[in-house]
């Protein structure tokens, strides 16, 4: 173990979700610190196992780090991929090759953060195998007790506005781990920003804004980054009037 940081150089961050992530060198190595809520730091290598995107802006979601390009979870604990692993349907995980991510012990005392020179070893649950190319495509074997396939698509909603004008549009969204809503917004409209709103019921928040007269469609889609299909989807139809 050696010293990397002092411990008031790393703090809680912006909120539980979005610890302050610092990268400093241990050795021959740089690792990520994260201080989590409850105040535990965690080291991890600064790199995606996934396709090798920086980990300085991961985020964490239900305890878990979370990848910002494709929102893979990975236990910060012992570096098992969480999600897609253990979604995947057999034979699946070649395609989604998710590996696992090298996570660090940490000590903190004596004002110190302390992180060991070497990562732990790999997760019991990772087997490299799986993550290999098969010689030959598995016979497709869907488990019976596979979620029922195709999305949900709500009937298309119509909405008015005025050139210029801003509008709100409200999703309703299930906080499942690794899905997020996106948008295929059509010429005449922007989006001006998008959020979720946790305490109104989980509730996904577009703020649109309308360009020339004239009608204009825009397509949300709620699924995760991997997914080939959503599981659901919302059309909305803007008929925008002169100002
Ligand atoms: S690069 Fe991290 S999830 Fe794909």
């Amino acid at each position: 173990m050696r010293p990397v940081l002092r411990s008031d150089e790393l703090s809680a961050g912006v909120s539980p979700t979005q610890p302050e992530i610092r990268r400093v060198s241990a050795g021959e190595t740089d690792v990520l610190l994260a201080r989590l809520e409850g105040g535990r730091v965690i080291a991890f290598t600064p790199t995606c196992p996934h396709q090798d995107t920086s980990l300085e802006d991961a985020t964490v979601w239900d305890g878990s780090l979370r990848c910002p390009r494709h929102l893979y979870l990975y236990d910060p604990d012992t570096g098992e991929n969480i999600l897609p692993a253990r979604d995947a349907l057999p034979g699946t995980l070649w395609k989604l090759r998710p590996g696992y991510l090298s996570v660090y012990r940490v000590e903190e005392r004596e004002g110190w953060i302390w992180v060991a020179g070497a990562p732990e070893p790999p997760p019991a649950t990772y087997d490299p195998d799986q993550e290999r190319r098969p010689s030959r495509p598995p016979e497709p074997d869907a488990p019976a007790n596979a979620a029922p396939t195709g999305p949900l698509v709500h009937p298309s909603e119509e909405l008015g506005a005025t050139a210029g004008e801003e509008l709100e549009v409200e999703l309703a969204t299930s906080l499942r781990p690794g899905y997020l809503w996106r948008g295929e917004v059509g010429d005449g409209l922007v989006v001006v920003s998008q959020r979720i709103d946790p305490g109104s019921g989980a509730t996904f928040r577009v703020r649109i804004r309308a360009g020339d007269p004239g009608e204009a469609t825009m397509r949300w889609i709620y699924a995760r980054p991997w997914d080939v299909e959503p599981a659901e989807v919302r059309i909305f139809v803007v008929r925008i009037a002169p100002s």
